[in-house]
């Protein structure tokens, strides 16, 4: 069947906004082509082969950022803050797997938001739900409810200014492995995680001691001194994606340059559907989001689809289960994926099935629960003799108060302090550091166990 940039319009479409000027939204949308792209074909390639070792048991994807990016948040010291606590993660990570850890920010592009419900109603007023700074504005007042195109270049040039922070953060030395102990800032405060951190640099410290001692000079090794961050995120306002979507002139295929790495929603995975229409046709690595309701049949349906030549490195699983839901519900497609041959990359958002409401109305996030499901997928891959390739999560470099739970010991009556998320609750940067050492704790435990796919 022909693809083409724009097929997807022939499509029944969900979560997709009502713009009241069809010929405002156009004709933004033809602004945006004449746009550079945001990242380039052989960037993507080059995560797809990255993504491929994930595939193939020899990596590890460390994917985060905030829930959804925003105009009002948009400051250079977030952005620097939550990619050092990415960097300090993917340390812990990389030294507890003698992996290679792939690193990818839910930033750049990261603005439109699925909703359970097209309406919000607080105190008899009715509105439309608010989907995202790229759409419509958060205050509840009936005009900024309105969704404005205009958005969707504003989120385009924030998304620019965004990648070239990144660029510079990743290229510029301040990734460099040398300086791992400087990336500790004010983790000092936060004891147990604190030690464990230092002790860790203390260990890469001697390690690069070494190297430099057996005439590797580790000034000059490219991959010490700086590091490469993709961006990601989901493909949800199609007319943007449309828009951003160019062919590469050296292969002939097409790309989403809004971003490297871009995911299918949960609410939006469907066979016959827009989303899955727009995303089999570009070339870039893709994720899903596996949500306790697909079932094994509609995966592999799903993957015929969106890989149909079985390319590692194409599709990432993204499993969000909930902590209690995981155990049962991911041996089935582990099962139906080994049994197929399916070639796909597994990786654990903890995040997204264990969301639960305080008493107080706030959405939040338990700690315990977002541990136990990291535990359970570290568990389950083990059992089945394949490989726990990574985590996806809702994090931010700055110590918001929206999860409870962690070495901080936040408890419901603290959530007031500092919670800013538009949207779901995120860690903050000492649980999420928590966070990845539980993982680096199941790494371990599981490391030296060979994997089906790396015995083959
Ligand atoms: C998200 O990642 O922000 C999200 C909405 O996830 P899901 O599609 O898994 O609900
Ligand atoms: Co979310």
């Amino acid at each position: 069947m022909t693809w083409s940039p724009t097929s997807w319009r022939t499509r029944p479409v969900r979560q997709m906004p009502a713009y009241p000027d069809p010929a405002a939204l156009s004709a933004v949308g033809e602004r945006l082509t004449e746009m550079p792209p945001l990242i380039f074909a052989h960037e993507a390639r080059s995560l797809k082969a990255d993504l491929a070792r994930v595939t193939q048991g020899q990596a590890f994807l460390l994917q985060g950022g905030d829930c959804a990016e925003s105009f009002a948040g948009f400051h250079a010291t977030a952005i620097r803050d939550t990619v050092r606590v990415l960097l300090q993660m993917a340390a812990a990570l990389s030294y507890a797997a003698g992996t290679p850890v792939v690193k990818v920010t839910r930033m750049a592009g990261q603005f439109a938001k699925p909703r359970s419900s097209d309406t919000e109603t607080v105190g008899g007023v009715t509105l439309p739900s608010y989907r995202g700074d790229i759409i419509n504005d958060a205050a509840f007042v009936e005009a900024s409810r309105v969704p404005d195109p205009e958005r969707m270049a504003r989120a385009y040039n924030q998304s620019a200014i965004t990648l070239n922070l990144l660029r510079g953060l990743t290229q510029g030395g301040f990734a460099d492995l040398n300086l791992v102990r400087q990336w500790n800032q004010d983790l000092i405060e936060n004891p147990p995680i604190g030690a464990r951190y230092m002790d860790m640099c203390q260990r890469i410290e001697e390690s690069l001691a070494f190297m430099s001692a057996c005439g590797l000079d580790t000034m000059r090794t490219p991959a010490l001194r700086g590091t490469t961050l993709y961006t990601s995120h989901e493909a949800l306002l199609l007319p943007y994606e449309e828009a951003l979507t160019h062919q590469d002139a050296a292969t002939g295929e097409w790309y989403g340059c809004s971003g490297h790495f871009l995911w299918i929603g949960d609410r939006t995975r469907q066979a016959d559907h827009a989303h899955v229409e727009f995303l089999r046709g570009v070339a870039n690595p893709l994720a899903m989001k596996c949500g306790p309701s697909l079932m094994a049949d509609d995966l592999l349906r799903l993957l015929d689809i969106l890989n149909p030549n079985n390319q590692p490195g194409r599709m990432t699983l993204i499993v969000r289960m909930g902590a209690d839901g995981l155990g049962e519900g991911l041996p089935p497609l582990i099962q139906a994926i080994q049994r197929e041959g399916r070639s796909v990359g597994w990786c654990c958002d903890p995040m997204h099935g264990n969301t639960i409401s305080t008493q107080s109305g706030r959405k939040t996030r338990p700690f315990d629960l977002i541990s136990r499901e990291v535990r359970t997928f570290f568990d389950v891959h083990a059992a089945e003799g394949t490989h726990a390739g990574g985590l996806h999560l809702e994090m931010t470099g700055k110590q918001v108060t929206e999860c409870i739970g962690g070495s901080g010991g936040l408890d419901e009556a603290g959530l007031a302090e500092c919670y800013e998320t538009t949207c779901d609750p995120r860690l903050n940067r000492s649980q999420a550091l928590d966070l990845a050492f539980v993982a680096a704790d199941a790494i371990r435990s599981v490391r030296w166990r060979p994997t089906k796919l790396a015995a083959e």
